[in-house]
């Protein structure tokens, strides 16, 4: 099957911290985003990566993605649904994959294997996400503890079939914008197949997590 990639890169990332937005500062010499589109682009089973990106931020695109092989950037909207739809839209008005791999560009870290477990996971459904186990403690914003167990953290890329995906995203009805495509493909009526995510895949938000990235993994016991 052919599997594109479409990497939203359109936010403002302003809990990061600092001007320049999140998925365009540098870790170790490379952007965020570099780092990851290069993750998908380099498993053999990706044929291609679209990016979205905001208004305003083609500069900062073209000294990011120096070096890796792209088309012209798409440009996102107001939300992360809405920069996933135009990407969609983008890629439908070329060359419709089968499958679509969308992911933020705020992770730069994809381990080939979670690719292989999407791929492999969405066997005859329409998507497959990557979630991991809650290891916090979990409570209301009252205090109240719950069940964590009862819990996954959802990561990204999610695997989607094409069409579907498409077509979902064209039928939300949603009050308020979905945080991610699976609640928009469970929106549509499909069930969506969880497989195993990796820490790996973790979405850089805060300051601090630029801090950690750049010094590495921190020795236990410190
Ligand atoms: O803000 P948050 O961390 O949830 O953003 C997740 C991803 O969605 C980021 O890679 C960000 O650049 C992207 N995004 C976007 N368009 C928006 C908001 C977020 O492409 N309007």
């Amino acid at each position: 099957p052919k599997v594109a990639a479409l990497i939203v890169a359109a936010g403002k990332g302003e809990r990061a911290g600092g001007v320049i937005p999140k998925q365009y500062r540098e870790i170790g010499g490379n952007s965020v985003l570099f780092l990851a589109a290069k993750a998908l682009l380099g498993h053999p089973a990706v044929d291609r990566a679209q990016v979205v990106i905001g208004e305003g931020q083609r500069e900062a695109y073209e000294t990011a993605v120096m070096g890796l092989s792209l088309p012209a950037p798409i440009i996102g909207g107001e939300t992360r649904q809405q920069s996933v739809r135009n990407g969609l839209e983008a890629l439908a008005a070329t060359e419709s994959p089968d499958i679509v791999l969308i992911h933020d560009a705020a992770r730069p870290d994809t381990p080939p294997a979670v690719i292989d477990r999407l791929l492999s996971g969405l066997g005859a459904h329409i998507g497959a996400i990557p979630a991991l186990p809650v290891t916090d403690s979990l409570a209301r914003t009252d205090g109240s503890t719950v069940d964590r167990s009862a819990f996954v953290s959802i990561q990204t890329p999610q695997a989607f079939r094409f069409e579907a995906i498409l077509a979902a995203h064209r039928s939300w009805s949603g009050a308020e914008p979905a945080t991610d495509d699976a609640a928009i493909a469970r929106a549509a009526g499909h069930e969506i197949a969880l497989i195993e995510g990796d820490a790996a895949l973790r979405k850089l938000t805060f300051a601090e997590d630029f801090a950690m990235s750049a010094a590495g993994p921190t020795p236990f016991p410190p």
